[in-house]
C-alpha cells in the first residue's frame, strides 16, 4: 500500500525537491487533442522544473470494479487493499507520490470515456464504505495538491459546459484523490478533422495551467 503523500512531508523538504506532476489520459487516440492539450501542460510544468509523466489509461491494465467493497471495509486515510493484481496499485503510488495531477478525458455520451470511468470506479478504494454502512465517506479530505482537469468535445466548449458530465466526472475524481481542482480546460469544436491543431487561445491557457501547476 503507498503512502498518503509525498506532499504531506514538511514544507522545507518540498521546497527543495522537483514537483512531480502526473497526468493521467483517457483519451483512446494518442495523437489526439487531449493529448495534444496535456503535452502544453506538462511541457509548461517542465520548464518551471516540474518532474513530469504521462500515463495512458488505454496503456494499463485496470480490470472493472467488482464492486466487492472489500477495499472499502477499513477505517483510516490509507486506501483499502483491492483484490485485483492489475497495474492500479503501481499508478495509486505514483498518484500518492505526486505533488499536482492533470486529468483528461474525452467527452463520449455526454461523460467521460469508459477507460476513464474505469479507472474513477477503481477510486472507491479511497472511501470508507463497511457493510451496514448506507453510504460512503472519502478517506482523503484535502493533500494539499492541485488538479489541472482537461476535456473536450465536439460541441463548442460553452455547450459543452452545460450539457456534458466529464468535468463534473474528472471533478470528482480529483476530490477523491484528495487533490483540489485548480483549473479546467475544455476545448470544444475538438471533432472537425482527424487530425487537429489546437487553437492558440488554448495552448496559451494550457501553459498557463502548466505554470500554474508547477508552482
Ligand atoms: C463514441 C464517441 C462518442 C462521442 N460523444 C460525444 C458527445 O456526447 N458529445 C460531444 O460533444 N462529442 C462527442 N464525441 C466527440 C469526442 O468528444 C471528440 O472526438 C474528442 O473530444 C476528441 O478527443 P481525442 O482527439 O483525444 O480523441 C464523441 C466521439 C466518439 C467517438
Amino acid at each position: 500500500m503507498g503512502t498518503v503523500s509525498r506532499a504531506q512531508g514538511n514544507a522545507s523538504t518540498r521546497d527543495v525537491m522537483a514537483r512531480k506532476i502526473i497526468a493521467i489520459i483517457g483519451s483512446y487516440r494518442k495523437d489526439g487533442i487531449i493529448e495534444h492539450a496535456v503535452d502544453a501542460i506538462l511541457r509548461a510544468a517542465a520548464e518551471k522544473g516540474a518532474e513530469t509523466e504521462k500515463v495512458r489509461l488505454i496503456e494499463s491494465r485496470i480490470e472493472f470494479c467488482r464492486n466487492c467493497r472489500k477495499c472499502t471495509q477499513q477505517e483510516g486515510p490509507q486506501r483499502g487493499a483491492c483484490v485485483h493484481r492489475d497495474d492500479m496499485d503501481e499508478l495509486l503510488n505514483k498518484i500518492e507520490a505526486a505533488d499536482g495531477l492533470v486529468l483528461a478525458s474525452p467527452v463520449n455520451f455526454f461523460g467521460v470515456t469508459a477507460v476513464t470511468q474505469r479507472f474513477v470506479e477503481r477510486l472507491v478504494c479511497y472511501a470508507c464504505w463497511p457493510w451496514g454502512k448506507p453510504g460512503p465517506s472519502l478517506r482523503l479530505k484535502d493533500r494539499g495538491i492541485g488538479a489541472v482537469l482537461v476535456t473536450s468535445s465536439a460541441m463548442p466548449a460553452a455547450l459543452g459546459r452545460i450539457f456534458t458530465r466529464s468535468l463534473g466526472g474528472l471533478k470528482r475524481a480529483a476530490q477523491t484523490l484528495g487533490a483540489k481542482p485548480a483549473g479546467t480546460l475544455f476545448i470544444g469544436k475538438a471533432a472537425l478533422r482527424e487530425k487537429q491543431d489546437l487553437p492558440q487561445a488554448i495552448l496559451d491557457k494550457a501553459r498557463k495551467m502548466g505554470y500554474e501547476i508547477a508552482r
